[in-house]
């Protein structure tokens, strides 16, 4: 019962049981939770990214069963959607027991136990004028997959999520690290960034998030938005220690050349890369005459110097602001990439969770 509790928050009403093909993967949703929460809580990286219904990462179709649901989908799904049964998983609340299909979730994915621990700072460095790495020691190891992501609290105040940027130790990860970028009027970003001091206490929950790289062989493209920079050097380090031989380009878009960062990081992985490995900073707002003689402009002007048969065999995965990752998609779409080879983690704002009433 104690586990039942933490689960699905107490409560009479039995939870319902859920069914998600084609990956035939189960689990059971209390009666206050959204699909999708009831998934995270479980460990299953469901497909998701806002939480909050604006995003349409976690799409699903409804096979059987019915499920209250929070926000209008309509505005979100096309009209062929809506007649088939999709449903937003972040926004659905079953009324029963439930069969859905979601070709994201996969069998055999990442699924580690949800760790709720405390964490200390144990150092703030700054990287750039508007992002700093924060370094936590967890009371708790915490197991997780490269790209994954973990929640921050600070007293009361509600969670924000932050990306791992390092690939994990073996046995669960007690010092993690964090790249954070001050968001205006954010309260955590804020704190983190004009009064916090090492020895200071946050709560971390972790892992989520469905952001991991894929097996294949297919070259990787790598493309990462400031801070989005984190769980894309962390997906690349887990893939330079298992000897991953897969060709990569890495592309960095920041605005100026002082808003680069973790370079000796990236001069790193790529001296240890077993295949051919490229990195491409573009700057969209260095001043002319700088003296900077690399790509200007933004990430998805450049992809058209790739060369074609490379970029349309490439597998990406797309880290940082939702304009950059909204203008990246459709060149890779033109450019022969299918959808199920385009993965991405849009640093949209997941602080404003649905409530379930
Ligand atoms: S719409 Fe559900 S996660 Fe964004």
């Amino acid at each position: 019962m104690a586990l039942f509790s933490r689960l699905f928050g107490g409560g009479a009403q039995a939870p319902s049981q859920v069914r998600v093909l084609p990956a035939d993967i189960g689990f059971a949703v209390g009666p206050k939770q959204t699909v999708l929460q009831a998934a995270l809580d479980q460990g299953y990286a469901y497909p998701h990214n806002c939480r909050v219904g604006s995003c349409g990462t976690c799409k699903t179709r409804l096979v059987s069963g019915q499920v209250r649901e929070l926000t209008d989908k309509s505005y979100l799904l096309s009209d062929e959607e809506m007649a088939a049964g999709v449903i937003l998983a972040c926004q659905s609340v079953p009324k029963g027991d439930l069969v859905l299909e979601n070709f994201g979730l996969i069998a055999g994915g990442p699924r580690h136990d949800v760790v709720a621990t405390e964490a200390r700072i144990a150092a703030l460095d700054r990287q750039t004028g508007d992002i700093m790495r924060l370094t936590l020691d967890l009371a708790e190891p915490v197991a997780y997959t490269a790209g994954q992501y973990a929640e921050l609290a600070r007293g009361s105040e509600p969670a924000r999520q932050f990306s791992f940027i390092d690939a994990p130790d073996e046995g669960g990860t007690r010092r993690a690290r964090f790249f954070i970028r001050r968001v205006p009027g954010g309260e955590l970003t804020s704190w983190l960034f004009d009064a916090a001091r090492p020895g200071d206490r946050l709560a971390l929950r972790a892992p989520f998030g469905d952001f991991f790289l894929r097996p294949s062989t297919a070259p990787i493209l790598a493309i990462a938005g400031g801070s989005g920079l984190g769980p894309v050097l962390a997906l690349l380090e887990q893939a330079r220690r298992d000897r991953v031989s897969r060709d990569a380009t890495l592309m960095f878009g920041v605005r100026s050349e002082a808003d680069l960062y973790a370079l000796d990081a990236i001069a790193a992985l790529a001296r240890g890369w077993i295949a051919q490995f490229r990195f491409v900073p573009v700057l969209s707002a260095e001043p002319d005459g700088s003296g900077w003689a690399g790509a200007r402009g933004f990430i998805h002007a450049h992809l058209g110097a790739m060369e074609p048969v490379a970029l349309a065999s490439s597998h990406a995965y797309l880290c940082g602001p939702p304009a950059m990752i909204d203008a990246a998609i459709p060149v890779l779409n033109g450019a022969g990439i299918g959808r199920a080879d385009i993965r991405y983690d849009a640093f949209t704002d997941r602080s404003v969770l649905a409530a379930v009433a």
